[in-house]
């Protein structure tokens, strides 16, 4: 069962698991869960709010038999002040109450799924600095993975932000790779950070507002 409310802009769609999506043609994203099949990497989501988008990444992964990959899902909450669209900055409700609420019903709808989900408190830049080298993960053996098989950009909406993840995540993904971006509609995507896109090696490969995927040709 869900309910669907409706606030000015967003549309959200709680399950009855209480994990919650806010927006909306989640189809682009688990079509990029699907198609990063036998490219080596991490999938990383960056801004999880209430684990709506990270279920469907889990789901699309085990859909498509891509068994054992790590999903990190990186978001601060903490009722900071967010880049909600370009020029706007304010405090939403990404609080640590929703943190803790996310904590448990995330991994409890992921336990004993064949993927492996890592819930990190931290913001893209913190990200960035501490895991430079990659994120290291225990299975059997210590891997220090420095790639990104999938990215869903859904953290801060605006420019500089979305220009910094790429900076980061470009050397960091390999051809074939996936990347995400949501809310395209509420930063100048089409005109800032698409042309970039395509001088860096990518390709559109779907769009729909507010999302739009490419893939590293
Ligand atoms: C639009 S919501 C994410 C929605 C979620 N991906 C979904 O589709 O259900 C944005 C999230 O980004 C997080 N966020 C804010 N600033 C961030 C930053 N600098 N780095 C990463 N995440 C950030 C917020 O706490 C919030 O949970």
């Amino acid at each position: 069962m869900s309910i669907l409310t409706h606030n000015i802009r967003k549309i959200k769609k709680v399950f009855s698991d209480g994990i919650e999506v806010d927006s909306s043609s989640y189809e682009i994203l688990s079509g990029a869960a699907k198609a990063i099949k036998g490219v080596p990497g991490l999938c990383l989501e960056m801004g999880t709010r209430r684990g709506g988008s990270a279920k469907i990444i889990i789901n699309s992964l085990i859909e498509n038999g891509d068994l054992g990959r790590s999903l990190l899902c990186i978001d601060p909450y903490g009722d900071i002040v967010h880049a909600n669209e370009e020029g706007k900055f304010d405090r939403v409700d990404y609080t640590n109450r929703m943190r803790s609420d996310t904590m448990r019903n995330l991994y409890k709808f992921a336990h004993g799924k064949p993927v492996d989900l890592y819930l990190i408190t931290l913001e893209d830049t913190e990200y960035f600095k501490r895991f430079a080298d990659g994120y290291p993960i225990y299975n059997k053996e210590k891997q220090l993975i420095n790639k990104y098989a999938l990215v869903f950009f859904d953290g801060p909406h605006d420019i500089e932000s979305v220009m910094k993840e790429i900076e980061f995540f470009q050397p960091r993904s390999p051809k074939g790779s996936l990347w995400v971006f949501d809310d395209i509609n509420k930063y100048p995507h089409d005109e800032a950070i698409e042309p970039k896109l395509f001088e860096l090696g990518w390709k559109l490969v779907a769009k729909k507002s507010p999302k739009a995927s490419y893939t590293k040709i």
